[in-house]
């Protein structure tokens, strides 16, 4: 299975090697995407030259991973770098070529057709938020906003225990529980948005409640529990 792997501005961010070790090691395809906040948390390493090479070649190409080290971390700037260079350097003609051209993909819907599955791991209350309401002001919620509920989505938040028992976070988990794929079969009613709830331990500001990311085994686990009830191509 595609599994397109969501990071977001929490600190379980630098759970995210092991994360996409563990989905490769069950037999997934990988790509990853982060927020800008993920980044302050974990920054891909560096990547080898003959990869770099590749993806200079080929800036676009959903490659698959042999490794975790290889799995391709998607950012903003992968989606808006050709714009935002331009504003930059807008008076220099010999870059206006590097503008969005009429027939260039568009990364979030690439990924978006690309993908089987969407888990985000973790899963800020800021994430949580914008979900719930639609809001599309990224790469990652871009995605979501494109997103064919048809295919699920697992959503593993994290964040203090403050954030976690805020009123907040629960009309907006309620709101996306009922998100419905149109052709989902089954007793979910076709509800295809997965929480998986965090879990209590002693949180990276030295405070003890509920608010831990989810082990990576029992993300494992719910992922490939819904691989199984997914329709397989002859
Ligand atoms: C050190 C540090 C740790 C944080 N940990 C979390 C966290 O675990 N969960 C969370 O929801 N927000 C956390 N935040 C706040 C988010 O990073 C912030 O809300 C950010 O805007 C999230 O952006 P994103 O949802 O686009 O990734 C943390 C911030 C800092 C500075």
């Amino acid at each position: 299975m595609k599994v397109l792997l969501g990071m977001t501005g929490s600190v379980a961010s630098v759970l995210i090697p092991k994360l996409a070790k563990a989905f490769l090691d069950a037999g997934h395809d990988v790509q990853i995407v982060a927020s800008e906040a993920a980044l302050y948390f974990y920054r891909p390493e560096k990547i080898d030259k003959k990869l770099k090479r590749q993806q200079e070649r080929d800036p676009n190409k959903l490659a698959p991973a042999k490794c975790w080290s290889e799995v391709r971390v998607w950012t903003d700037e992968d989606e808006w770098f050709r714009s935002r260079h331009v504003k930059i350097v807008r008076h220099f003609d010999r870059y206006a070529e590097q503008a969005h051209q009429k027939d260039d993909p568009v990364l979030h819907i690439n990924l978006r057709k690309w993908a089987d599955m969407f888990v985000v791991a973790p899963l800020s209350a800021d994430t949580l938020a914008k979900m719930s309401v639609g809001k599309c002001d990224n790469l990652l919620t871009c995605v979501f906003r494109a997103w064919d509920f048809d295919k699920p989505v697992v959503l593993a938040p994290a964040m203090n225990s403050f954030m976690w028992s805020n009123p907040w976070t629960n009309m907006q988990m309620n709101i996306l529980s009922n998100v419905k794929g149109p052709n989902v079969q089954g007793p979910s009613g076709g509800r295809n948005v997965h929480f998986i709830d965090p879990q209590s331990k002693v949180l990276a500001c030295g405070d003890e409640g509920i608010g831990a990311m989810a082990d990576i085994s029992t993300i494992v686990d719910v992922v490939n529990g819904l691989d199984e009830t997914q329709p397989k191509a002859d």
